[in-house]
Parts: C-alpha cells; structure tokens; sequence
C-alpha cells in the first residue's frame, strides 16, 4: 500500500509541491529514500527511524520505499522527516490514512520523537493556503505559520505521538495564534549628534525618498553613528511588505520563535562578506544580505575595503530590484529591493581634504583610494554627502539637536503623499520616489519653469548621464514631498543637483 503526504521544496521564497509516497511492501527489510535527496534528506532515514521507536512504533520488518515526486526536482533541507515519518504511520495504520490528504507537512524530527522548528514554514504556509490545504508544522513555528490567513487550519505539535494523538482525537491541539515581536524601542537617537546639520538633512532626504547615500568624511566624524541612527527614522513596515521581508527571513531562517517584527530590517555586513554572503548563493542557496535588506537598509560601512567583485555584484539587485542567482542545475530569485548606505574616508589615511593636511603618498593616496569603487556603482548613489570632523564649537557647545522622532514624523509624512499617490495611480502602495520608474518620474516629477532651466543648465555643463539626470528628478521629489508641497521647484533641483556634485567634487580631487 503506498500512503501520500504532500510537502514543498523552496525554490527562492517559493514553495513547490512535493509528493512523498511512502510504500510498505515484503522484501528485504530496510529503509531507502529516492527523489533527488541531498544529504540531509537521506539522513532522514536515521532520524524517522528512531523517533518512530521512540514514539512506540517500531519499525515493519518489511522493505519501505520513500519516493519524492517530482523525481527530477532537487530536495533540500531536513524537514522532509515529518512527512516521511507520517506517510509511514499512515502507512503502517498508526494514523487514519486519509487524515493527511488536506495538508502540507514539514518539520524536523529529533531522536526522540520530537518536532524541530524549520526554515521556511511561512512560505509553505502561504503556499498551502494558496492550494486550499491545512498545514502540519513545528510548534516553534506555529505563530509565524499563522500569519498565511485567518482561515487555515493549521496543526503545529511537539510531538509524534502529539500528532497521532490529534487525528485519533484523544488530545486535540489549537491552532496557534499569529504573533508580532515586541521590539525594544529605545534605538540610538539623532539627539546625540552634534553638529553635523548638512548629514542630517541628507539622512532625513534618503529616509524621506529611500535613496542611495554614501558618506564620505575623515575618522571620527560620525559616519557610522549617523548610520546607526537610521533605522529610528525609517517608518514601519506596512502589511504586505511585512510579509515580504518575514518570508526571506523564513527562508534563511532568521525568523526567531515564529515572531514577525514590523521594523525594517538594517543589515551591516562586515567588509571581510563573500559575494555568496552578499548576493545569496553557496552550496545550498540561502538569501544574502541584499535580500535580508529588503524594504530595509544594506549598511555598507568602510565602503572601499569591501572587495571590487562584490560591491559590483551589487550593480543588478540595486537596478532591479530582486537578485538571481544561477547555478548549474537549477536557478533561484530573491527579491532584494533595499537602500543603499555607505560610508567612507576620502583615502586611505583618511584626512584628504581637510585643512592643513597633505597625504603622505600625495594625491594618489586619494586617487588609488577612490578607485576601488567603480564608476557604474557611484552612479548608482543619488546622495553623496561630505561628513567633515566635528567642529571644536560643536562638540564643546553643541546646539540644541533634533531628536529621531520629530524628524520620523517629518519622514512618515513624506512617504505618506508617495503611498497616496502611487495608489492614486494603481501601483503598489510601497512604492518609494527612489524606485519609481524612468516614465514615472518623468510624469510625477516634472519641474516648474525655473527648475526646467537649472536642470538644462547643470545637464550641459556637468554632462550628466541619463540615469543621473532621472536620479536628480526623484531626489528632487523627496525634497518637494518633504516641503509638502505638489510641484517641484528651482529651490528643490538645485538642492539635488548639489548632493549629486558633492560626489563630482571629490571625484575631481581625486583625479
Ligand atoms: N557629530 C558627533 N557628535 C557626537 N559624537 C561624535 C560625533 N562624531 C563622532 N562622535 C564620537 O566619535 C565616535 C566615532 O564616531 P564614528 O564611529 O561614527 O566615526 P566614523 O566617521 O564612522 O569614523 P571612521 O571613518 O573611522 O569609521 C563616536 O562613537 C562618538 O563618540
Ligand atoms: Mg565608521
């Protein structure tokens, strides 16, 4: 008799249906598991084995045969246990037969008979509810399973014998609740800043609009601490962008507990990252930190010592959006639609540029710094801004300095009106000025008079590309949106053009 039990594959944050067909037939007795498993699929074996044992079921002296339909798909992952251990129970008649026909299984099992949380059960979730089935998961994730709708039924044991408990109906199990983490919400405030009035407002632009930044400036300056103070200015995610990001975090399996967070995520990878880390990939392809950023900040701190490969893998994902990944036999895409921010000194001693300073190797200290960063990727960056040292005044007698909330409130407003008027316009309310298209902005972003005319101007004289020229436009809407205010004017473009030549500037002293 062969029993079946649907489980998925993931292939990106998508989840394929898998058949596995468990038979239990006279023959030589043992266990095998075909279908294209990797390593821990087949180790599967071991480990049903024994939870079946230690659950009181012992194993038939009969041949068992475990196939994973579609053959030719590859299977990844250990959370192929549990439906292979309950197409066996099934199978063996420890469980009604036919009590599994409406879900989806997954999870791990231990020896001893116990589930264990998987990566992936949000997908799977959202997949079962999609093909109007239930799903079985770890009870670890449960909550996070619950998040796919309010109307699937889904069983989330500890247990084996937890399981054949429910479907004898000797002990029933609820369905777990859907949950949100409680964040902790003292995050470092812009308050401890001082000085710095220029950075800030080009923080505030870049949150306002989701730009691009870069941030060039000596040691010490406060590169790094305006960076950290980012995310305290971002608004929180909205509804479908929340269950965007969780579904990545799912499937790299970063989902603590099952809770889902509504803050966005703020990624800061070391420079030392592999472009597997970076983009996603390696043996078993996982997301990379352009993913995990989605909807969120990629924090690229000391810019330049990350190496030319990966910061140019970088050039696709911040075009398109989403980041594919090919390997010889199969091909996964992430979506991977994040802010850029970087920081930097101007060389490699890092005081270029300030008074009085001259670099011991000269100009090319600057020049060979520079380099590292290739053209294409700085055309990428709508906001480069100088972070010069902290002024003796500033530091002895700060200024009062604006705390995080009141420029968060200035944000939230400004990404209100684009919400408002991408909805306006029948596109997805998490539309930013930063990933509107080129025919978009050409519409929402049309200069008045006075700005037509500056942007001429500086378009003739700087030769600006014509990426250049677009990324002005919606650097120059954020400006306008923060003002409040419909049409873009002089005061706004020239505000634009200068966070694009601040980047010319210092690559002409570096020339
Ligand atoms: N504007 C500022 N206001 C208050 N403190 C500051 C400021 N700038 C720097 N500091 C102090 O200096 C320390 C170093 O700042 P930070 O790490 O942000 O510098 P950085 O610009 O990133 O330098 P590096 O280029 O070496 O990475 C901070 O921890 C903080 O104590
Ligand atoms: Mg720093």
């Amino acid at each position: 008799m062969v029993s079946h039990v649907r489980t998925v594959a993931f292939q990106g944050v998508e989840a394929v249906p898998v058949d596995v067909q468990v038979m239990v037939a006279p023959g030589k007795v043992g266990m095998q598991i075909v279908g294209l498993p990797d390593k821990a699929v087949a180790e599967s074996r071991e480990r049903v084995q024994a939870a079946l044992h230690a659950s009181g079921l012992s194993m038939p002296a009969k041949r068992v045969t475990v196939n994973l339909a579609p053959a030719d798909l590859p299977k990844e992952g250990s959370h192929y246990d549990l439906p292979i251990a309950l197409g066996l129970m099934a199978a063996l008649g420890a469980i009604p037969g036919d009590s599994l026909a409406g879900f989806v299984v997954l999870g791990e099992l231990s020896l001893d008979g116990t589930i264990a949380p998987v990566a992936g059960a949000l997908p799977a979730a959202i997949g079962a509810n999609a093909d109007g089935r239930g799903l079985i998961c770890p009870h670890g994730c449960g909550s996070e399973a619950a998040w796919a709708g309010a109307d699937i039924d889904i069983i989330a044991p500890r247990s084996l014998i937890a399981v054949a408990n429910h479907f004898r109906g000797t002990q029933v199990l609820s369905r777990p609740e859907a949950a949100i983490r409680e964040l902790a919400r003292n995050l470092p405030d812009l308050a401890d800043i001082k000085g710095q009035e220029s950075a800030r407002r080009a923080l505030e632009v870049a949150a306002a609009g989701g730009h691009n930044l870069l941030m060039v400036g000596p040691p010490g300056s406060g590169k790094s601490m305006l960076a950290q103070r980012l995310p305290s200015i971002l608004p929180p995610l909205g509804a479908p962008e929340l269950l965007e990001v969780s579904m990545i975090a799912s499937i790299a399996g970063t989902l603590a507990d099952g809770k889902l967070s509504d803050r966005r995520p703020f990624r800061a990878p070391h420079h030392s990252a592999s472009m597997a880390a970076m983009v996603g990939g390696g043996l078993r392809v996982k997301p990379g930190e352009v993913s995990l950023a989605h909807c969120g900040v990629l924090f690229l701190d000391e810019f330049p010592e990350f190496t030319p490969q990966v910061l140019d893998s970088l050039r696709q994902p911040l075009e398109s959006g989403e980041c594919m990944i090919a390997r010889a036999n199969h091909r996964v895409t992430y979506p991977a639609r994040f802010q850029l921010v970087a920081a930097m000194n101007p060389c490699r001693c890092g005081m270029a540029g300030e008074p009085g300073h001259r670099c011991a190797r000269g100009a090319r200290c600057q020049a060979d710094y520079q380099a590292r960063i290739s053209g294409p990727l700085m055309d990428r960056i709508d906001l480069r801004i100088e972070v010069p040292a902290v002024s003796a005044t500033d530091l002895i007698r700060p200024g009062p300095s604006e705390g995080s909330a009141a420029v968060a409130e200035r944000v939230a407003r400004a990404r209100h009106i684009q919400c408002e008027r991408a909805v306006e316009l029948g596109q997805a309310a998490a539309v930013t000025n930063a990933s509107l298209s080129n025919t978009m902005v050409e519409k929402l972003a049309a200069p008045d008079a006075g700005g037509a005319s500056l942007l001429a101007d500086a378009s003739e004289k700087f030769g600006f590309s014509a990426r250049a020229y677009h990324r002005i436009l919606k650097v120059a809407r954020t400006l306008a949106d923060l003002d409040g205010t419909d049409t873009v004017g002089r005061v706004h473009l020239a505000e634009a053009i200068s966070y694009r030549m601040a980047g010319e500037k210092l690559a002409r002293q570096a020339a």
